[in-house]
């Protein structure tokens, strides 16, 4: 398949030539890639079976882990759940169009190969003018899994999107780097209480403020998550970087004299060492391939830059990959997810 870019600039009376051939492209049970304000997404139109089919042969996916659904209006949720509780309204009126992602109970009218064979879909109103443009051009239900294929890391600009899926789509719509770089908060109100499933930008406290009681997976269960049916995409290997990925945690000074110890050794060895540092550090490692995250002080940089860096790294063939930690005060939860996934929970205390 020739797979097609097209530009778009977030203007979407400038783009409305290529959001409606996107539309048509989704309707004819094609493939569109394309910017959200979280990640890059691929999707189709999420009510065709076949539609949904292609996108787990295009990203690699097993077939079992559930695709989420992004919709324009909130009354398309209510046409594709049953039950719908109030915390769904209160979540939408608060945190939508945005990073936050609801698990539901599905009805009919989503086919089973959509959500993976569950009875519950995950739905999200996206906060990007294009993505909500192409929602509503290609018949309001886009499936919308991140646009890499299965165990890369995330794609944040259009560039990713096409080394991974290139041939396998339709179209990219090409929208420049994203704004957040971290893919969404998923909360599941399936149950009994309100669970957070993936942590992202919007935080336990901010989504407490408005619902109330809400628990994180951590909380309800530390159980064995390959048993896990309720969190289908915890089954699967995350992202791991080609090298092996250590994080270094302690006191500033002495993260930084280990990494660089270890680096030292490391090179010796005739390894090829990559170090993640932020601003305030880059400059005092002597050893290692140094790349610098963005600044300590302004969180939502590290979290844009985590999955690109991460790629870079692939890229650029390391053996070994140190990284500091950031344990930072919003978005520090989420940004550690991803990393200590992607390092198979290896860190090193000093
Ligand atoms: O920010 C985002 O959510 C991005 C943008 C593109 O929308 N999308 C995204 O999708 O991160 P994906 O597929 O890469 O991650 C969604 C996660 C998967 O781990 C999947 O297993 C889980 O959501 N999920 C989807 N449907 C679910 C369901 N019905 N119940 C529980 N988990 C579900
Ligand atoms: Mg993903």
């Amino acid at each position: 398949m020739n797979t097609e870019i097209e530009k778009v600039t977030g203007d979407v009376t400038i783009d409305a030539a290529v959001l409606q051939k996107a539309g048509r492209i989704l309707k004819n049970g094609g493939l569109v890639a394309f910017p959200t304000e979280t990640v890059y997404g691929v999707g189709g139109d999420a009510l065709q079976a076949e539609s949904s089919k292609k996108v787990y042969a295009a990203k690699g996916r097993p077939s079992d882990n559930p695709l989420i659904v992004l919709v324009a209006e909130m009354q398309s949720v209510e046409n594709i759940t049953r039950n719908l509780p109030k915390e769904a309204y209160q979540l939408a009126e608060a945190f939508w169009p945005g990073p936050l992602t609801m698990v539901l109970k599905k009805n009919d009218r989503v086919p089973y190969e959509t959500t993976g064979g569950q009875n519950t879909v995950a739905v999200r109103m996206p906060g990007h003018p294009v993505t909500l443009a192409l929602i509503r051009a290609g018949g309001g239900y886009v499936t919308g899994p991140s646009a890499n294929s299965s165990g890369r890391p995330s794609p944040t600009e259009a560039s990713h999107v096409y080394e991974d899926l290139s041939g396998k789509v339709d179209l990219i719509l090409d929208g420049g780097s994203v704004e957040l770089g971290m893919e969404s908060t998923i909360i599941d109100l399936t149950g009994n209480v309100p669970t957070i499933l993936r942590p992202g930008c919007i935080s336990q406290k901010m989504i407490a403020e408005v619902i109330g009681e809400v628990k994180t997976k951590s909380e309800v269960d530390t159980v064995d998550h390959e048993e896990d049916t309720n969190v289908p995409g915890m089954k699967y290997k995350h992202y791991a970087p080609n090298a092996d990925l250590l994080i270094v945690e302690g006191n500033p000074a002495a993260v930084i004299k280990k990494i660089d110890q270890c680096a030292q050794a490391d090179e010796h060895a005739g390894k090829k060492v990559g170090i993640i540092a932020t601003e305030e550090t880059a400059a005092q490692y002597q050893h290692g391939y140094v790349v610098c995250i963005g600044a300590r002080s302004e969180e939502a940089v590290i979290a844009r830059n985590l999955y690109s860096v991460l790629r870079d790294f692939d890229a650029l063939e390391v053996d070994r990959i140190y990284s500091e930690s950031f344990y930072t005060p919003q978005m520090g939860e989420a940004i550690m997810n991803r990393l200590l996934k992607a390092a198979g929970h290896h860190v090193i205390k000093v």
